[in-house]
């Protein structure tokens, strides 16, 4: 069910299948790929004419920022929308904050950026910083649904990742990581568009606190370029340091170093991407 959900096919669907029915995508708005908020929500109206009624659609899921579709920022407009939908036909409005959450955006969770809040909110990854351990966390008439003992599992609350877990939560108050996201976020962004004369290729620079990332188009057609996104991450790489692309072109670089990261790793990585970006 859950790889029905994700919107990128290559590598995450690609060979596999079938795939569950009633899950549908519609476009996530990108100003630099002409998308609007207005075109998403003119898709969502096309879903509930041609495939599924309103009143029948269970949830509509959405990153506040996206992840692997390239870390894409949510327009608030798109949100209080999606608030307005969900309210209207019942939908229950989940957010999927597995990459976005826990400082990450400058926050502790991205929806803390909007006036709006989900009814459910997925969370992973840093959640436990690393070890391994996944929470759904939502309004009580919804998490309070099913029986006791009716929703459980092999890991659920395994005794040390819950540990780690409130460590992490800890380390994010005592070390004001929210802050040190804003700040590293700001430093990488300036660097990278630094580079901006150097690399014609260099598209745009986007996100939220240190969720940043650099896309990369040709200069003269504006067509995705992911050979300069694979370029720069091997050349990056041959001086050690780990790129991760992302976008449904894969001509994105996204930046995920922990925010504990040194300051003088940081300034190291910086160097090395500075030096990559404008050879
Ligand atoms: C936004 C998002 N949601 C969900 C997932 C899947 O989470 P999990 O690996 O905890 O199933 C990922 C990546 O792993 C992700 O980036």
């Amino acid at each position: 069910m859950t790889m029905a959900l994700t919107g990128k096919v290559a590598p995450y669907k690609k060979g596999f299948g079938p795939f569950p029915g009633s899950v549908y995508h519609v476009p996530y708005p990108s100003q630099l790929h002409n998308i609007s908020t207005a075109d998403t929500l003119i898709a969502i109206e096309r879903l509930f004419k041609a495939d599924i009624d309103a009143s029948q659609v269970a949830a509509i899921i959405f990153e506040p920022v996206q992840g692997e579709g390239g870390f894409n920022v949510a327009p608030p407009e798109l949100i209080a929308a999606i608030r307005h939908l969900c309210d209207e036909h019942g939908i229950v409005m989940i957010a999927d904050e597995v990459q976005s959450g826990f400082a990450r955006t400058g926050k502790l969770f991205a929806m803390d950026h909007y006036a709006h809040q989900p009814d459910l909110m997925t969370m992973a990854k840093s959640l436990a910083g690393g070890m391994p351990l996944s929470g759904v966390v939502g309004k009580a008439d919804i998490m309070d649904a099913p029986s006791p003992g009716g929703l459980g599992g092999t890991y659920a609350g395994n005794p040390m990742a819950v540990a780690a877990a409130h460590a992490v939560l800890d380390i994010i108050e005592d070390e004001k990581l929210c802050q040190r996201a804003d700040a590293l976020g700001e430093r990488l962004r300036i660097a990278l568009l630094d580079c901006k004369e150097s690399c014609s290729e260099l598209a745009q620079v986007r996100g939220l606190g240190s969720m940043i990332a650099a896309e990369f188009c040709d200069a003269k057609t504006g067509e995705p370029s992911a050979a300069t996104a694979q370029r720069i991450q091997k050349n990056a790489l041959d001086q050690g340091l780990l790129l991760l692309t992302c976008g449904q072109y894969g001509n994105v670089i996204r930046f995920l170093y922990p925010l504990t990261i040194p300051d003088d790793q940081f300034d190291a990585a910086l160097n090395i991407l500075r030096s990559v970006m404008k050879h």
